[in-house]
């Protein structure tokens, strides 16, 4: 590959001093935030990577209206095998969340394999129910080989403290006492995590099934989402200590709602298929 002109030099170092925060870090990850100029209305402009964020037509979060929604007899609960892996705590500035080792599980779509890679949080939620919005929202995301995903979503209000991050508590403490700057990725390791307790509150009698996105650039559009019908509870303390390490304009790290495009929401429900 031959060198690129010099006038690619002058251009570049030009706009780096035009606009120190449209860095791009040695990833290629093109920073965005959740206001101002790199808020989520001018994501897809930010990179062509991002192009899916403004042009896609299967974006995801969407209002899941339960009157609009169709039930499917053929859904079946969700299949999961999650077994204990290691793990690492990570506060990307964005959010908080863990990823997970080899062998931390599957989950079974349409017949196909999607291995456990990891899950983080959303506050306020970012996916509504009848036009509500929750506290906040965890999601799980699994990957195909091909890079496909299928994600598992589980919305929260206020209330009583929730279990499965009560257990993270220590880490997460330890985790906040370094702070993420322009997007720096900092972690801690968990070491061992068994995953049956997050196969226990994910358990559900209903969810809500349909075809999306990434919630954050570059918005791919190869994810499968359910959302669980059940709302669970989180303590307002639980909501602040993921947020307080995020950056200032990424604290409410939610993106707002797209278009369905004429996309329908299924719903498997287990009463009615008794
Ligand atoms: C799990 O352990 C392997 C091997 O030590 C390591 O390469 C990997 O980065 C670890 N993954 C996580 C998420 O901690
Ligand atoms: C999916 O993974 C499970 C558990 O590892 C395994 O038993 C099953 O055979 C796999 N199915 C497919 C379609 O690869
Ligand atoms: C952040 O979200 C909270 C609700 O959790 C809301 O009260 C607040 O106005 C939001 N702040 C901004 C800057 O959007």
């Amino acid at each position: 590959m031959s060198p690129p002109p010099v006038l690619f030099y002058v251009v570049s170092i030009a706009l780096l001093l035009i606009n120190t925060n449209a860095d791009h870090d040695s990833g290629g990850f093109v920073q965005f935030t959740y206001s101002g100029p790199q808020g989520p209305g001018n994501w897809g402009k930010l990179s062509p990577e991002y192009d899916a964020c403004s042009s896609g037509k299967h974006q995801s979060p969407i209002d899941i209206v339960t009157e609009k929604v169709v039930l499917n007899q053929t859904l079946k609960p969700l299949l999961r095998q999650y077994g204990s892996t290691n793990a690492t705590m990570h506060n990307s500035g964005l959010s908080i969340g863990m990823q997970y080792g080899k062998e931390a599980g599957v989950i079974t779509v349409e017949g196909r394999n999607y291995s456990l890679k990891q899950m983080h949080w959303h506050s306020p939620s970012e996916h509504r129910l009848n036009g509500v919005q929750f506290d906040a929202e965890l999601h799980i995301v699994h990957q195909a080989e091909d890079g496909s995903r299928a994600a598992v979503g589980i919305l929260y209000r206020f209330g009583r403290a929730d279990s499965l991050l009560a257990r993270m508590h220590k880490k997460l403490a330890e985790l906040s006492k370094q702070k993420s700057e322009h997007h720096q990725d900092v972690h801690v390791t968990v070491g061992t995590f068994d995953l049956k307790q997050v196969e226990r509150v994910t358990r559900t009698r209903n969810y809500y099934k349909y075809y999306g996105s990434l919630t954050t650039p570059p918005c791919s559009e190869n994810v499968i989402w359910h959302i669980l019908g059940r709302v669970r509870s989180i303590s307002k303390e639980q909501v602040d200590a993921l947020r307080h390490p995020l950056e200032p304009g990424c604290r409410n790290n939610t993106r707002p709602m797209q278009e369905l495009n004429g996309r329908v929401v299924q719903l498997f429900n287990n009463v009615n298929n008794f």
